[in-house]
């Protein structure tokens, strides 16, 4: 199983939709699916048509209680192959009740490794911090993908971004790779996004995704009616960008095989060189 996260301390950047639109994305291609909500927001949890406050069992559970193994938190959705372990609120919680905890970093990574022989691809929808969470879903991960909204002061708060993937790598998962970052809330017809895509591109290098997602309303409109911009509005610019990033990353975007050397990024960006 290939391990996702979508990761980025920055709230509104397009974790969640790239998140909700992706996993459909590979599903609809015939894989198996499993989304992990782990933002206790429950942004994607209402993005596939579940109330978060309603629910018997989320990961919380999964995370907190041993005995309750994945399997049991597991729903599936409208979306053929596609599975989402939910969501809700009391995952706020679970940075006290985990704090004491030996191999705290790791709990998600054994839930996950118990079921991995379902799945095909697993992503993990983060939430806007760099939390025990955060360290939890990088830990379980192969890859991370990195959304960004494209306008000024993107490169902010990447820096430390970057850093702790250098140590969840060092660290906790050896095998973590940033597999691309990825140009969300795009304008093509506005100089700035134009300018501020450059200034990226330049930076990253080949470490951005060929794909890029544009400022689409029916994006925005999909997760009021729980459901994705897939389903919900196919023939959409959104829809097929997200398409076509399932098969960017399918067609052999080698993990890590264009990484920048994030150590080099991170001392540069820290030298004031940006
Ligand atoms: N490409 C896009 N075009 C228009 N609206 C978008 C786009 N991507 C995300 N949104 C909307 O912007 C808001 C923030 O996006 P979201 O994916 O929830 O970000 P995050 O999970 O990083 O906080 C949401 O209301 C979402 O529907
Ligand atoms: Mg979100």
């Amino acid at each position: 199983m290939r391990t996702i996260a979508i990761a980025n301390q920055k709230g509104g950047c397009g974790k969640t939709t790239t998140s909700v639109n992706l996993a459909t994305a590979f599903a609809m291609r015939g894989n198996q699916v499993l989304l992990v909500d782990l933002d206790p927001q429950a942004h994607a949890t209402l993005g596939l048509g579940y109330r978060p406050d309603s629910l018997d069992k989320t990961i919380y559970d999964a995370l907190t209680n041993a005995q309750i193994s994945m399997a049991r938190v597991i729903l599936s959705t409208a979306v053929k192959g596609l599975n989402l372990a939910p969501s809700n609120i009391l995952l706020s919680g679970v940075e006290f009740e985990l704090v004491m905890l030996h191999g705290r970093e790791y709990v998600l990574r054994q839930q996950l490794d118990n079921i991995s022989s379902n799945y095909d691809i697993c992503i993990v929808d983060c939430s806007p911090s760099l939390s025990l969470l955060t360290l939890n879903a990088l830990t379980a991960s192969t890859d991370v993908i990195i959304p960004v909204q494209t306008q000024y002061y993107a490169l902010e708060g990447l820096r430390q971004l970057l850093e702790t993937t250098e140590i969840v790598k060092d660290r906790f998962n050896k095998n973590l790779e940033i597999l691309g970052v990825l140009l969300t809330f795009v304008e093509s017809r506005t100089t700035l996004s134009k300018q501020v895509q450059r200034q990226l591109r330049e930076f990253f290098g080949g470490l951005i995704f060929d794909t890029v997602i544009h400022r689409t309303v029916r994006l925005a409109e999909a997760p009021s009616a729980g459901e994705s911009v897939l389903t919900y509005s196919p023939t959409c610019r959104g829809a097929a960008e997200y398409k076509a990033l399932a098969d960017e990353i399918n067609n052999g975007r080698a993990s890590g095989s264009q990484s920048i050397n994030s150590k080099a990024f991170a001392k540069e960006m820290s030298d004031g060189k940006t």
